[in-house]
């Protein structure tokens, strides 16, 4: 039977100046909770500020500095600090992905705390398919820097005596987002872009508040202890679908040229050499693959302990589109 850990919790949450850790931090205070956020630079911290959420400055490099800042006691810990990118070394995405995930567990052992939520991610299975459940055995590539260390960061884990839950959302789609799948494509269009096989590829995707349901699901309920949920939305949506929106809403010009996918890997590769001596990649193998196969991620383990997602792709991305738009002309 499902026991409530606790109602009011102080919970201690790194990545906070990030996109995730963010909305998190900001669900975490309206529904009462005690929230403690670790961040790497002050100056980001205006969304803590405005929300008068505290935090304490640290790196997830150093555990020394994990340490000190979980000197006073929180019932769980919330990992969204990551790496989160389609290039860069290997060695970066290990360190911050896989070593400084083990540094947070070193320091939670420490002082001496059991309870982590740690963020992981749908690229941890290094594969694409439709309805992909939590039995789905990871492959990995040494090409998919991202996923193979998102994986990595689960399987650290394992070494420490510690409750872990973990969570492997999609693209989180919601306001705010910089960087992630939407902005990605949106300023693809802007340049005019091209299409990855006429963008027919379905996108896998969550709400950002809905991740934010199943973390709060997860540290609530204690038989999450030790298991792996995925957190997608059942709803399918298309990258042409997505553009559509975008067009819509923030007029940008739908793409009239496609790539193959055997053109835009060959490509892929050969910017991924010539990054090694400096040349900025105009497209990456893991950027090709996001833009060309189809995935889709099965939450039926998720929803049997309540959690449900609220939104539909193209809400979602619309909710996004209006907030780019406010945000631009916020600008002007
Ligand atoms: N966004 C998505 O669509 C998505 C999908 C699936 C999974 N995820 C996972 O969700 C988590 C959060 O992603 P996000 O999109 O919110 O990424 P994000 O916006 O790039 O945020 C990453 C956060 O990690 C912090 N960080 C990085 N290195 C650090 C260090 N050495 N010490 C302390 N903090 C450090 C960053 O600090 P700075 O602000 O100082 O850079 C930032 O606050 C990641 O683990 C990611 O793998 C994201």
């Amino acid at each position: 039977m499902t026991r409530i850990l606790s109602i009011h919790m102080k919970i201690f949450v790194t990545g906070a100046t990030g996109y995730l850790g963010g909305h998190f931090c900001e669900y975490l205070k309206n529904k009462g909770h005690e929230v403690t956020a670790f961040i790497r630079n002050p100056e980001k911290a205006s969304l803590l500020d405005n929300n008068e959420i505290p935090y304490i400055v640290g790196n997830i490099g150093d555990v020394s500095s994990i340490s000190e800042a979980l000197k006073s006691k929180f019932d769980v810990v919330v990992h969204c600090a990551g790496f989160v990118s389609d290039r860069g070394p290997l060695k970066l995405f290990r360190e911050i992905n896989v070593e400084g995930t083990r540094n947070l567990a070193e320091a939670m052992v420490d002082t001496g705390h059991r309870r982590l939520v740690h963020v992981s991610s749908m690229a941890a299975y290094g594969d694409f398919g439709l309805g992909m459940d939590e039995t789905y055995q990871p492959k990995r590539h040494k090409w998919f820097k991202y996923g193979l260390t998102k994986l990595e960061s689960e399987e650290c884990l394992i070494d420490f005596d510690l409750d872990v839950t973990i969570l492997r959302p999609p693209h989180i789609i919601g306001v705010r987002d910089r960087t992630g799948y939407v902005p990605v494509l949106y300023h693809s269009m802007r340049k005019s872009g091209t299409w990855l096989e006429n963008g027919k590829a379905l996108v896998p995707v969550v709400y950002v508040g809905d991740v934010c349901d199943a973390l709060i699901t997860c540290l609530e309920k204690s038989e999450t202890i030790g298991e792996t949920y995925n957190v997608s939305s059942d709803e399918k949506i298309t990258i042409i679908e997505i553009a559509e929106i975008l067009h819509n809403f923030l007029g940008m010009k739908i793409p009239t040229k496609s790539w193959s996918f055997r053109y835009a890997y060959t490509l892929a590769r050969i910017y991924e050499f010539l990054s090694v001596l400096g040349v900025k990649p105009l497209i990456t193998r893991m950027g090709v693959m996001f833009g060309v196969k189809s995935a889709s991620f099965s939450s039926a383990k998720l929803q049997k302990l309540g959690w449900k997602n609220t939104k539909t792709g193209a809400e979602m991305v619309t909710e996004w589109a209006i907030w780019r738009k406010e945000f631009e002309s916020s600008k002007k």
